[in-house]
């Protein structure tokens, strides 16, 4: 079978991390995110996937490459401007199959796609959407289906007093290539959520309701989270499998003189002094250096950050080639931007975001 990903939104949700890596291969407990879904897509015999780029198509290629490495035959197709979610699927309209798998390209996930697929082939759909359960709909597209799963009303984005069901589109599509037929021409900006769904309501239109793990990583927020439930296995992952055949710490640096606490993922060329500690959910990307005193907890720190002496990070992340210096609090949701500088004596909280580039002074920002 095939898969088209859409991977073309800007990320705007999660900079400065996305200001300079493009959100499908954002690194993500080492790897890059979209290792996961196609890994994923691989179980379930997925072995050609389009990948629909628009926002630094280049960089995305320059880290997926063919898809050889993960047994998969990797295309890429560039929009020239973003065409929205309707507009990618349109665009690839002359690699498609007739029937194929279409994913939105920030979720981790472990649903069943076969199982969806079986469902899929039971009831004749023209398209099959998984659902999954949240607690807040209101960030996602609500669905409401009939007992015969055929799907009622498709609600993107709805209002308060429209949440009547917690179940949403999960971003997993199995489409019939004729459900393209009845669409505005290549090249028109289309949402599948707002413009399609709806009009396939009562024609074929069904939802498979998904087990499993499912989570947009598109926020700070949730990156987090889905860093945490990879390192604790509450997801089924390559990572997860290898982390847990080794006790939770994945550890591959030469200099460790601190305390590493499982779970956690320390890559190779990384230095821990004595009296740091990292872990409790952390990852640090290659070459880190932390200093003496310091600590790292439910943090994300991507290569070649430096962290100096008796610093603590606490549930942020860290982008590449960050200085931070001595006696620096960095917690709550912090979301620091590549190559920044963080003089000494500086304190930051409650979700700030720094944008690639800058240099904070010593003792700039305290609360
Ligand atoms: N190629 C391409 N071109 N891809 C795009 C474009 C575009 O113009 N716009 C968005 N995408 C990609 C994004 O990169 C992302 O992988 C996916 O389409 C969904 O876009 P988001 O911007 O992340 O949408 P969302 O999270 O607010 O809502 C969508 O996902 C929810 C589940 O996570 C909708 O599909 C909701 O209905 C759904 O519940
Ligand atoms: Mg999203």
């Amino acid at each position: 079978m095939q898969a088209l990903i859409l991977a073309g939104g800007e990320g705007t949700r999660l900079r400065p991390l996305t200001s300079t890596i493009p959100k499908p291969v954002v690194p993500l407990v080492g790897r890059p995110f979209i290792a996961y879904m196609l890994q994923w897509l691989r179980r379930h015999g997925i072995e050609d996937v389009i990948l629909g780029c628009g926002f630094m198509a280049d960089a995305v290629r320059g880290v997926l490459g063919d898809g050889s490495e993960l047994g998969i035959r990797l295309r890429y197709l560039e929009e020239p401007r973003p065409l929205g979610t309707g507009g990618a699927l349109k665009f690839a309209e002359d690699l498609l199959d007739e029937r194929f798998f279409m994913l939105n390209g920030d979720v981790l996930t472990d649903t069943d796609l076969t199982a969806q697929l079986e469902q899929h082939e039971r009831t004749g759909a023209r398209a099959t959407l998984a659902l999954y359960p949240v607690e807040d709909p209101s960030a996602y597209g609500l669905v409401r289906c009939d007992a015969d799963r055929s799907v009622r009303e498709f609600i993107e984005k709805p209002g308060l007093e429209e949440l009547d069901t917690n179940l949403i589109n999960a971003g997993a599509y199995i489409l019939e290539r004729d459900v393209l037929a009845g669409m505005p021409p290549a090249g028109t900006n289309v949402s599948i959520e707002r413009e399609l769904f709806p009009t396939l309501v009562g024609r074929g239109l069904y939802g498979y309701e998904a087990n499993g793990y499912w989570m947009d990583i598109g926020t700070p927020e949730r990156y987090l989270q889905a860093t945490y439930d990879i390192l604790e296995g509450k997801v089924s992952t390559e990572v997860g499998r290898e982390l847990g055949g080794r006790g939770l710490a994945l550890v591959d640096a030469s200099a460790v003189e601190g305390r590493v606490v499982a779970p956690v993922m320390v890559a190779a060329g990384c230095s821990v002094a004595p009296r740091a500690m990292v872990g409790d959910r952390s990852v640090l990307g290659e070459g880190v250096t932390i200093s003496e005193r310091a600590r790292v907890e439910a943090s994300v720190l991507l290569e070649r950050v430096t962290v100096g002496a008796g610093t603590t990070i606490t549930g942020s992340i860290v982008g590449r080639g960050v200085t931070i210096g001595d006696g620096c609090h960095i917690t709550g949701g912090v979301v620091v931007g590549e190559g920044v500088t963080i003089g000494s004596g500086n304190t930051l909280a409650a979700g700030a975001r720094i944008f690639p580039g800058v240099e904070l002074p010593d003792g700039a920002i305290r609360f």
